[in-house]
């Protein structure tokens, strides 16, 4: 369990990092970004006062004898420095200080470069030189200086360092609270996992709210829990039920086998009838503990399906039916009668081969089940009293089965619980029997996709409905 906890706290980690990651690049970037742009602005700005100062003395410099003055770099009240100079190089103009006159000067005055611009260190200070031509083969250079800019370039780069750090805390932050907050319900489906794991108690939903992918999640959850709980409900129930229907025959069986220790003391007639009540009471339960196993058994697996024709596997139910049943007579009306009417007792009339009514399913488990229609149908009905079974074919791909008997038929309070497990109508109470047959019946019906249902019919009798899709 403890480690299921480090990874959950390992996951919240890994999201907290990856946010604050996230935001921390898009925070840095960002700063960089503006960094770049005001220091290539502050650039572009230093350049256009130079190129505006130039045409400025281009306009002054048309005539050769004009004079203009030569400003000085060095004193920082003259941030900007101006000189001519000619195709030789020299410098034409007066100052205290020249500025460095290069071979790109001397190229510029003598007509065979255009402007261009330089950054140069001038007394200890970064100047931003443009070196311009204008007329007479002369060039003019002009000196500003660069550092007030590189200052206030500075200071911005300072104010965004400030920001960034500033970001990638909160980023850091929000990227915890995020985890933290974002991964609470993973957090608390975790907590009801481990609890049910630990009380193997499922019976308590999870608190599902919001709309999102966690608390689909969340519901889905909760479906798998209430499935869950209610298997593990009737499996309770099952168990509880059988233990409980178990009591009686077990009872009676004692009681036998108490008689028949005395086996002295009693008469051979009063010997025979507890064992006659011995061998039916074990018959019983045997029936009794393989509807349980076989309701417990739950699905079919698919692999073991296989084709099943429906009809021979009646006709052989009938056989057995009439053979527990002699009072009874059975009728089986099969898609081949093409009438569809009563063709007398089954020994007599389903012996040709039906090619139709193919189902896919297990021949063993819808024997049982056609066998319990059968069984209850002969149980509920009077002595000589008559039992219609029919197979036919309906139309979109089903097979429909059905079991009529001539007996008092179903009241209608027992209708809808007569396929619940060991209900047992109050008059069918004085039967043999334990309730299970249909539930049963029921499961196995499902199991084969098909649905099994209980009607009166209209002219008196109980009437079970199969319907069961074909298999070709
Ligand atoms: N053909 C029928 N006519 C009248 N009632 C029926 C008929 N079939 C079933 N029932 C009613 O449905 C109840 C449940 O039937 P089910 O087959 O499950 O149990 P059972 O026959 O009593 O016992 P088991 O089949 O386990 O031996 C019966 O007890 C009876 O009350
Ligand atoms: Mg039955």
């Amino acid at each position: 369990m403890s480690g299921e906890r480090g990874r959950r706290v390992a996951l919240r980690t890994r999201l907290a990092v990856v946010t604050s990651a996230a935001v921390a690049l898009v925070v840095v970037l960002t700063s960089l970004a503006a960094f770049l742009a005001v220091r290539h602005e502050l650039g572009r700005q230093l350049d256009r006062n130079l190129a505006s100062e130039a045409a400025r003395v281009r306009a002054q410099a048309k005539d050769p004898e004009a004079w203009w003055p030569s400003g000085s770099c060095r004193y920082a009240g003259g941030p900007a420095c101006i000189q001519a100079v000619d195709a030789d190089g020299d410098v034409v103009t007066e100052g205290d200080e020249t500025l460095p006159v290069d071979e790109g000067a001397r190229q510029v005055a003598s007509g065979r470069r255009g402007a261009y611009y330089r950054d140069i260190t001038l007394f200890g200070r970064p100047v931003r030189l443009l070196t311009a031509p204008i007329p007479h083969d002369r060039a003019v250079q002009i000196g500003l200086r660069s550092d007030p800019a590189d200052r206030a370039l500075l200071r911005v780069g300072a104010v965004l360092l400030v920001v960034s750090v500033g970001g990638v805390l909160l980023a850091g932050l929000l990227g915890w609270a995020i985890a933290r907050h974002g991964l609470r319900p993973v957090g608390r489906l975790t907590a009801t996992a481990e609890r049910i794991a630990a009380t193997r108690d499922a019976s308590t939903p999870i608190e599902v709210t919001g709309a999102d992918e966690l608390a689909r999640l969340a519901a889905s959850f909760n479906t798998m829990l209430a499935e869950l709980d209610a298997s593990v409900t009737a499996q309770r129930r099952l168990v509880a039920d059988a233990s409980h229907e178990l009591r009686t025959p077990l009872t009676s069986l004692r009681t036998n086998i108490a008689v028949l220790a005395r086996a002295d003391r009693i008469s051979e007639a009063q010997r025979d009838r507890a064992l006659d009540a011995l061998d039916r009471e074990l018959t019983e339960m045997t029936g009794l503990v393989r509807d349980l196993v076989d309701l417990a058994r739950g699905e079919e697996p698919a692999a073991l399906l296989e084709d099943v024709p429906l009809v021979p596997l009646t006709a052989h139910c009938v056989r057995t039916a009439e053979r527990h049943w002699p009072d009874v007579t059975f009728h089986l009306h099969t898609p081949a009668d093409g009438s569809g009417s009563a063709t007398g007792p089954v020994s007599g009339s389903a012996s040709g081969p039906v090619e139709a009514a193919v189902v896919s399913g297990l021949p063993a488990r819808l024997e049982r089940l056609i066998g319990n229609l059968l069984d209850n149908a002969a149980k509920f009905s009077p002595d000589g009293g008559a039992v219609e079974v029919a197979v036919s074919e309906e139309p979109g791909d089903w097979i429909e089965l059905t079991v009529r008997d001539h007996g008092p038929g179903i009241a209608d309070e027992d209708l809808p619980h007569l396929f619940d497990r060991f209900y047992r109508s109050r008059s069918a109470r004085a039967l043999p029997g334990s309730g299970l047959g249909l539930a049963m019946a029921r499961q196995i019906a499902l199991s084969h996709g098909a649905t099994l249902t209980a009607a009166n019919h209209p002219a008196g009798g109980a009437h079970f409905t199969l319907r069961i899709p074909s298999a070709v």
